[in-house]
This record gives C-alpha cells, structure tokens and sequence, in this order.
C-alpha cells in the first residue's frame, strides 16, 4: 500500500513510498508539475540500473527527456559539476517550466536540487531516492549544497522539491555498506525524537516502516523549521563531528559511517559531562554495532575539534553541538569555541582508541 506524508513548507509537497514507484514516475509527476520537459540526473552507477525505467516511465506519460550524466561521489559534489549540469540543461533548451529529476543517493540529490535552485533562478525539481539514506533523510526536506573552499556542503540553497518519489525494491540491491550508512542516519532520527523508533531498529524491523517513520518525524520538524535556525537543527546529531571524520578522511568514509562515530562521539562527551543517561550512549553503540556501523575512529579529540571548529554551525566564537540527554531525546548545546576540544577529550580514552572491537575504525 502507497504511504503518503505531505510536508507543509512554504510549497508543500507529497512523499510517497511503495514498491515500483520508479516505474510510475511520469504519472505522479504529471499530476504535481505543469511542465513537461524533464532532465534525469543520475551517475554511471545508477544509470545501467534505473535509468530505463524511469526515462520510459516519463516518456509514457508525455514528457519529453534528456540526461545528465554525473560522476559520482563525494568529491564530485561541486560547483563545477552543477555547472555542468546547468549547461546540460541549457543544451537541451530546458526553460522555466521544466524539472530536474534526481536518480540517485544524496549526492545526486545535493548537486540537482542547487543546479535547480540556480538554474534560471529557481526551477521544479523532483527526488527520486535510490538509497536507504536518501530516502530516510536527504530526499524531503530541501536542503541543497555542495563542497567548496574544502569545507562540507559550504554552499547551498533551501529549494524544495515538488514530490520526493521513494520505491523500497530498489533497496533489495542495493550494497551492504550503503544500507549501513543508511541504518546510522534512521538510529539518528530514534536518538533525536522517538523512543519507537529506536524499539523498532532493536527489533529490526523493514526498512520500509522505518524510513516512513523517519519521513513522518522529519516533516513535523520542518513544517516549523524549514530554514534549520531552531529545532531541525537536532537533525545535525552526530554531523558536526561527523563531517570531521569524513575530511579526516579524505572522504573515503560513507558519511553515515561519520556520523555513527560522530553521535557517539557527542552522546560520550555528553555522558562524562553529566548530562546524558550512559544507558542512552550504550544502546546507541549497540545499535550501530548491530547495523555493522564503526563506532571507533583513529583520530584524536584534538584533530576532530580542529575540523569542526570549521564547520557551518559555528557562530562567531561559540559552536553549537547536538546532544543526547534522554533516551529519544536530544537538544542543543552551545560552548564557546575554545572548550570544543576539552569537551570532547574524554572521548580519547573510548570513543576515539579502538577498544576491544574489532570494527573498522574511522
Ligand atoms: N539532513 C538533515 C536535514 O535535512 O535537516
């Protein structure tokens, strides 16, 4: 049965979730949009997958296509790839009434939605997810960047699409790390807001229930929160410390991967200053753990510090970190800038030296 869960932002939009959808993108795309030019944008990876299906499930249903084809990863997120992008849009004589379509993971999804909020100052934009992190979190929401001055998602735009389309089948191949990765951002939503969630991952229930509920708490946070200035911001669990593992890196880590080491970075800190349950840290450990998630790292609290001190969620001279303090419960914690560091420093004894587990560190 189709789920349906409508965020209301300033332009509201439908997600829906059922197996096949892919295949049905035209129709529904055709209900919500005037429009009916559309460039599919997917990498090498993606295309020999999907491709077909989608560019006939348009064609089908009146659209015209064309194709931008990205190179995919990481370190292909920026400005010049949505350039590129742009000038692929302006080749194929798309104007203001044409879409772009997302095929892919976040990445695809970063780079699309800014090229969409840039090109001819704002066109319709449509996400069709392929991974279980894409569906559970990046998809809705409309947030948009790419990497630039060697920092994380430095530049970007809120341009929200106009129907986030999630087809769960597209899961049962897809690699294990990439549903792992997944897995860290869906315990990420549990930490921050719900107690089920987190029974529900324990319990390991489908992905399909699970990333419904992660949609559901997501569009109640952004409805009040569409410019991340308040609570959405919760939803940074385990990024700022996250997004330091992965420049550590040299982004050769799956981002949830930093941000499962991230969280617990954060939840263990949060612990030895009192202000979090250590029950909250262990189940957290656990539960990544029993999703093959790293839960050490290699780096030092100096050198995790250092990076995310330059992260956006720095305000002059005070950081904002986000916290566990309950069992499905998080909030925002500000510190100066100069205490980051000592504030993490307990975590070099746990977090941070690779212990009794034989896990991948990060
Ligand atoms: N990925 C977190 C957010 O969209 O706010």
């Amino acid at each position: 049965m189709m789920e349906k869960i409508v965020i209301n932002t300033s332009v509201p939009y439908e997600v829906l979730l059922e197996n096949g959808l892919l295949g049905h993108a035209g129709e529904v795309t055709a209900r919500v949009v005037e429009g009916r030019r559309v460039m599919i944008v997917c990498d090498g990876k993606i295309a020999p997958q999907y491709l077909n299906t989608v560019q006939d499930a348009f064609e089908r249903n009146g659209f015209e296509t064309s194709l931008c084809l990205l190179h995919g990863g990481e370190k292909g997120k920026t400005l010049a790839t949505v350039e590129q992008l742009i000038t692929a849009a302006a080749k194929a004589d798309l104007g203001h009434d044409s879409l772009f379509a997302a095929l892919g993971g976040g990445v695809t999804g970063d780079i699309t939605g800014l090229a969409a909020a840039l090109y001819m100052r704002g066109i319709d934009w449509i996400q069709l997810p392929t991974t279980l992190l894409a569906m559970a979190d990046a998809a809705a929401g409309g947030k948009t960047a790419v990497n630039a001055a060697g920092e994380k998602n430095l530049l970007g735009a809120f341009h929200q699409p106009r129907l986030v389309l999630c087809d769960p089948e597209v899961l049962k191949t897809l690699p294990l790390p990439l549903l792992n990765e997944g897995m860290a951002e869906i315990v990420k939503y549990g930490a921050v807001g719900s107690t089920k969630l987190l029974d529900s991952i324990r319990n390991g229930e489908r992905p399909e229930m699970l990333i419904a509920a992660c949609i559901r708490m997501k569009a109640a946070i952004v409805e009040h929160d569409e410019h991340d200035r308040g609570q959405r911001r919760l939803l940074n669990f385990g990024h700022t410390f996250g997004h330091a593992l992965e420049r550590l890196n040299d982004f050769t880590i799956y981002h949830g991967e930093g941000v499962a080491v991230g969280m617990l970075i954060a939840a263990f800190a949060a612990v030895k200053h009192g202000l979090c349950p250590a029950s909250v840290y262990e189940e957290l450990r656990l539960l990544l753990k029993m999703n093959h998630l790293p839960v050490n790292t290699r780096f030092r609290a100096a050198e995790i510090a250092r990076i995310a001190l330059r992260d956006k969620k720095r305000n002059g001279d005070m950081i904002t970190v986000v916290i566990p303090s309950a069992r499905g419960r998080c909030e925002l914690f500000s510190m100066p800038t100069r205490e980051l560091e000592g504030f993490i420093a307990c975590c070099d004894e746990n977090v941070t030296a690779c212990s009794e587990d034989k896990i991948r560190e990060v």
